[in-house]
């Protein structure tokens, strides 16, 4: 039985890339989830009142949240996964790095979990104490949104320039190999 559900010569490296396309999946799943769950009338009620799509609390949900979670959850991930598995097998150079994977899986993954979640739970937070009429404790709240949006903004936007500066490092490489090949 095992014999035959193994595929030869898949790589150290491409066996790294396969917790990509899990989360991915998982990240489409929730971001499907949050856009049926916002289009329900009660829910859209409730968004639309504390300013969704244009401003305030809604906005951070609708469509910051749902908009993030399956681009860069969902497609990103997924782009990231693809490239680095077709980078080597097109041009026949080993990535820069396969550390570096990792560090783009885990950097990317958990800042657009803290993006995600951050924009979602502040968004209702922010939005309860504006319907309940609390601005000053909603300035308060929302004081302590700006450094945390900012901090998992930078831990996902690492994920991105880890993922890009590999990427080159390894064209880099890939453009050395070939001028020497000639
Ligand atoms: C580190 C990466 C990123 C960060 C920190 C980030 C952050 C943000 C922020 C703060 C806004 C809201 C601006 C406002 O107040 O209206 C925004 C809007 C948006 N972002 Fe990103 N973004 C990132 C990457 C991306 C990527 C890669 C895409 C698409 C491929 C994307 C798609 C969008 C879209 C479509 C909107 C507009 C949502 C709307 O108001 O309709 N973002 N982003």
């Amino acid at each position: 039985m095992r014999e035959e559900t193994l595929i030869d010569n898949v790589t150290k490296e491409e066996r790294k890339l396969f917790k990509y396309i899990v989360a991915s999946t998982f990240f489409f799943f929730v971001g499907t989830v949050h856009g049926v769950l916002q289009i329900l009338p009660p829910i859209r009620a409730y968004l639309d009142s504390i300013g969704s799509p244009y401003g305030g609390p809604g906005h951070m949900i609708d469509p910051l949240a749902h908009a993030h979670i399956n681009v860069i959850g969902g497609v990103v991930l997924l782009c990231m996964a693809v490239s680095y598995y077709l980078v080597p097998r097109l041009t026949g150079v080993k990535l820069y790095s396969t550390r570096l994977i990792n560090y783009t899986f885990w950097f990317t993954a958990l800042g657009i979990t803290g993006f995600y979640s951050t924009l979602l739970g502040f968004g209702i937070v922010e939005g309860n104490l504006l319907l309940a009429g609390q601005t000053e404790q909603l300035e308060v709240v929302h004081s302590y949104y700006k450094p945390t949006i900012a901090i998992v903004s930078f831990i996902m936007g690492m994920g991105f320039w880890i993922f890009f500066a590999n990427v080159f490092m390894t064209a880099k490489k890939v453009y050395r190999t070939w001028r020497e090949e000639n």
